[in-house]
């Protein structure tokens, strides 16, 4: 790999007490391009603008995706970063059903460790921050001729990052707006799945919530996701998220829990099946909805205090003892290496 160092550093600028989420960026990037069907040697140089054309081929038909994964500076002084085989794997998914190339997975994982490693004074020390890695993907032929790009270009870049949201957060039930339909690309993290999400979150946020909870697209009966995040409830003593299909992205963070909750005794039980907005509603009316939360790289947890129904909102509870924040002190505490690494999630440097 080529590296190229920047000649000065700019963390100087940067107030690690007020960070807001993925605006600053450190002093590199890797950059590597795909070219007469094949990967180059990836680059790792100072981050800056990039050149292009405006018949860039992603701007017209966006062949594009990304990935979201975080390092952590852990109790002992390590830096690990949590999982990145899962995100090189899920972009291959992903580059599969956008007609993208594969990139070497070995080589993502590679890129990533070099690039903590050459900026990992960006690193943020203090609890629930992270240095945030921002891979991506995108189609970099130069022409509009209405056919796959022939060019692409995988960068990755990093931003060191406090919690997602400042509180708990209020959903609204979508019953208009669909995010992913069956046999289309709403399991990969493909560019278009985010954007064209924006405008159903802002009728929302327009009526005083935070997010959406995405229902499925032909009834809007199942609920499938809320936001950017995948989704969870206890109801009773049962901890419940909609099963993976080609509708619901395959969040490392929702598998990290679910394997964290069957090796734990936090919940009673584990369900990965089919809910419906009606059972959800109904267990809040009744008493025995606990808890619920989104489940992200981003937020890691985030709990729901409120779900929006049909006009009527339903409070659910956010105990700072709660389920959900069991788990993310589960989770965070294997990040911080002061538990077990059963399953071997962290890439230490
Ligand atoms: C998530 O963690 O929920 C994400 O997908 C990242 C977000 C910034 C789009």
């Amino acid at each position: 790999m080529k590296i190229t160092q920047s000649p000065s550093s700019r963390i100087g600028e940067i107030d690690f007490d007020k960070l807001v989420f993925g605006t600053q960026f450190t002093d590199h990037m890797l950059v590597c391009t795909y070219r007469n069907g094949k990967w180059e040697e990836p680059e790792i140089k100072p981050y800056g603008p990039m050149m292009f054309s405006p018949s860039m081929h992603t701007l017209h038909y966006g062949q594009a995706l990304f990935e979201g994964l975080k390092a952590y500076y852990m109790d002992n002084g390590a830096i690990g970063i949590f999982r990145p085989d899962m995100n090189a794997k899920r972009l291959n998914h992903s580059a599969r059903r956008m007609f993208m190339p594969e990139f070497p997975e070995d080589m993502f994982v590679e890129g990533v460790t070099q690039l903590v490693e050459i900026d990992k004074a960006w690193v943020p020390k203090k609890s629930g921050h992270s240095l945030y890695l921002r891979p991506f993907m995108f189609g970099s032929s130069e022409f509009v001729a209405a056919r796959p790009s022939e060019e692409f270009i995988f960068c990755i870049i990093m931003s060191p990052v406090g919690p997602y949201y400042a509180g708990d957060v209020k959903v609204k039930v979508e019953e208009t707006y669909t995010r992913s339909a069956t046999g289309g690309v709403g399991s990969t993290k493909c560019a278009g799945n985010y954007g064209g999400a924006f405008f159903a979150t802002d009728q929302a946020k327009k009526e005083g919530y935070t997010q959406v909870i995405w229902t499925d697209h032909k009834n809007h009966e199942l609920i499938e996701e809320s936001g950017t995040m995948n989704v969870g409830f206890v109801i009773d003593d049962t901890f419940i998220t909609p099963p993976l299909s080609d509708r619901i992205l395959a969040g490392i963070t929702r598998d990290s829990i679910l394997s964290l909750l069957r090796s734990s005794d936090i919940v009673a039980k584990v369900e990965e099946r089919p809910i419906k907005v009606e059972e959800v509603v109904a267990a809040a009316k009744e008493g025995r909805l606990k808890e619920a939360f989104g489940m992200g790289t981003a937020a890691v947890i985030s709990q729901i205090s409120v779900i929006g129904f049909r006009g009527t909102d339903y409070s659910i509870s956010t105990p700072p003892d709660g389920y959900a924040m069991k788990i993310k002190k589960a989770l965070n505490d294997i990040r911080m290496g002061t538990a077990e690494d059963k399953n071997n999630w962290m890439v230490t440097l």
